[in-house]
């Protein structure tokens, strides 16, 4: 559907699992649709369900659904929906099932066909096995979508930060830029750490910072959006288009 230089999607990856990339991502698409874009969620890999009105679904497809603006179906967010909270191939193995790589990048293909812009929300960390081959990072390159790394500020970020932007680098992959997301309420030397990403990300590897998020109450996707730089991420994705 985009049809200008800028990319259509991108592959939002985490510093670990539970760091906010759903957050973010609903949060984006949130913005987008408020703009007047066609814009869907994309998880294609989620363990964990709980019943929604007599379905199983997981929380994260459910919130990226609802959180963009196309008409589109659990089922097409969350391709790969497995019952158990566990490392994906475990549990894909305990249903016995396995994850078809070629099905998500052809399922990732026709959303972003389909809509101006598509967030595609990783998996725990950005190299996450799904697989006895391959991993979650598979997935972004395999959609050649520009990445987004959520930060989530807690002892151990700067290293997992800066081995996260090797790794991406590693493939190739551009890195649209980063989000600090405060996942502890009252984290020890945040403001110090905060910095020291800005030093390190910002300053010694020109990547963008595209938000810092606070610790919130209640993290609704408007709520994160106030917390997200537009001009970084108009920098990164373009101008929103004229409303339809
Ligand atoms: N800025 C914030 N303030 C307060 N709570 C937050 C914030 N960001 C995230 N959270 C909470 O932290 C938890 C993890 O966030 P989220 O589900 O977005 O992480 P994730 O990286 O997508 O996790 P997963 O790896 O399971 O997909 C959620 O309960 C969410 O509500
Ligand atoms: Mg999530």
């Amino acid at each position: 559907m985009n049809d200008s230089s800028f990319p259509a999607g991108c592959f939002v990856t985490g510093t670990d699992t539970g760091v906010g990339k759903t957050r973010i991502s609903a949060a984006l698409l949130r913005r987008l649709a408020l703009q007047g874009q066609r814009c869907a969620g994309y998880k294609p890999v989620a363990a964990g369900v709980s019943m929604i009105d007599g379905v199983p679904v997981n929380e994260d497809v459910q919130l990226l659904r609802q959180a963009g603006s196309a008409d589109v179906t659990d089922a097409e967010v969350g391709l790969f929906q497995f019952a158990m909270p566990c490392a994906p191939h475990i549990a894909a193995a305990l249903e016995g099932r396995t994850i078809d790589r070629a099905a998500i990048l052809a399922g990732g293909q026709a959303l972003l066909a389909r809509n101006d812009f598509v967030v595609v929300e990783g998996v725990g960390g950005f190299r996450v096995p799904l697989g006895a081959d391959w991993d979650s990072s598979h997935i972004a390159c395999g959609l050649g979508l520009p990445v987004v790394l959520v930060i989530g500020l807690r002892l151990g970020c700067l290293n997992h930060a800066l081995l996260t932007v090797e790794a991406i680098q590693a493939r190739q992959l551009p890195v649209a830029g980063w989000v600090a997301n405060t996942v502890e309420a009252d984290m020890a030397y945040r403001d110090e750490n905060l910095a020291t990403l800005q030093h390190e990300l910002r300053e010694r590897r020109q990547l963008r910072c595209l938000g810092v998020v606070p610790w919130l109450d209640d993290p609704q996707p408007d709520a994160v959006a106030a917390h997200l730089n537009d001009a970084a991420w108009r920098a990164a994705f373009g101008p929103a288009p004229a409303p339809r």
